[in-house]
């Protein structure tokens, strides 16, 4: 039998939470971002999933959008950090992509670009968070000259959000100021929000928003919100028991012997480990299911195990099944004893990790 470690994708989930992010604006479109390989889920098998219902995708980088042409995707396809090199201005041209532009040096390069069908541009603003995009004092007139360029089919106004998932801060706020104040008397469309301003912040939601991580199911927020409470887990992570073993106070479990019992202790060894890209660092008490029941990880995260206290799960034995995120246990709660996020658990799941692909 084959090692256990999987990860199950619900595409049904993927539509169901494509559609909440449609939902909240539903005269305006939405662009499924999925980067990174789908943010681990699977880049190719979302796109199918969703071509007959998304607006476009969005991807970081020519590359991820090759992929995706390559296997017979369609639609229009959002280059969100643009071009890195002039010559990819052909491809971009010739394969209905879109692209972000971010900086002033970048308009140079596709006025001097011979390219046979003129491009849609979506010129980035930075209206706060300091990491890409044209600076405010100068938006106005790298739009003019974008507009007036043979090469540039239509240009959508867009900048991104640092802290929409901290609905409480007044930081979205002043950055959606900011950007309608330098954008007014533009007739453009506009591109401001992922997922966290879909969901909370209702002035975010112009003509496109750029839902990502909500897509998977998993909120961007700390705390309970009402929309995010919807959405629906699409990656199960999953492996089994592969041994057990009844140990005593003062036997210590895994590597440096960072877990001391303090009790007789009836621990399970799981097949996940951090080179499937289970986090290291997950603290003892991260929470796991063993056979639907909640248990929690005791001791440190090895590359290829981890251990798990079967004490209360006496009916528990070797081949129980083990869930480390997913349906029933979210992966922003696991994430939250990993001192990361969600997006970081998704994306790092390696190769190793098989994944299956369900509908519902
Ligand atoms: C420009 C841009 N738009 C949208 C998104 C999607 O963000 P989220 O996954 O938080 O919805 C990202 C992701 O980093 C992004 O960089």
């Amino acid at each position: 039998m084959a090692r256990a470690a999987t990860a199950t994708i619900n595409l049904d989930a993927i539509r169901h939470n494509y559609r909440l992010a449609k939902s909240v604006a539903p005269e305006q479109q939405a662009i499924a971002i999925i980067k990174a390989d789908g943010y681990g889920h699977g880049a190719i098998k979302l796109a199918e999933a969703l071509e007959n219902e998304a607006d476009a995708f969005g991807v970081a980088c020519i590359e991820e959008a090759m992929e995706l042409r390559a296997e017979g995707i369609q639609l229009p396809i959002l280059l969100l950090e643009g071009f890195f090199a002039a010559n990819e201005l052909e491809y971009i041209s010739n394969n209905n992509l879109w692209c972000a532009v971010h900086s002033l040096f970048q308009i140079d390069q596709i006025a001097a670009a011979d390219i046979a069908n003129p491009i849609s541009v979506w010129l980035k603003m930075d209206s706060g968070m300091h990491r890409l995009g044209v600076l405010p004092e100068e938006y106005k007139e790298a739009y003019d000259k974008l507009v007036a360029l043979p090469q540039v089919k239509e240009v959508v106004l867009m900048t991104h959000f640092s802290s929409a998932d901290e609905p409480e801060l007044d930081t979205t706020s002043n950055q959606i100021k900011l950007f309608d104040e330098t954008t007014a008397g533009i007739d453009a469309s506009v591109s401001l929000a992922n997922s966290a301003g879909t969901l909370a912040h209702t002035n975010a939601r112009r003509s496109w928003q750029r839902p990502g991580i909500m897509l998977y199911g998993a909120t961007p927020f700390a705390t309970s919100q009402e929309l995010a409470d919807q959405l629906k887990p699409a990656m199960t992570l999953s492996s089994e028991v592969i041994a057990i073993r009844d140990l005593q106070p003062g036997d210590a479990v895994g590597y440096s012997c960072t877990w001391i019992c303090d009790k007789p202790t009836r621990v399970g060894t799981v097949a996940m480990g951090y080179a499937d890209g289970y986090p290291r660092h997950a603290n003892n008490g991260t929470p796991v299911l063993v056979n639907g029941k909640p248990s929690q990880i005791i001791g440190r995260v090895s590359m290829d195990m981890l251990a798990v206290d079967l004490t209360d799960i006496p009916e528990a034995e070797v081949g129980a099944y083990v869930e480390l995120w997913g349906e029933n246990l979210l992966a922003s709660d696991v994430a939250k004893h990993c001192d990361t996020i969600p997006y970081t658990l998704f994306t790092g799941i390696t190769r190793r990790v098989h994944k299956k692909y369900i509908e519902s």
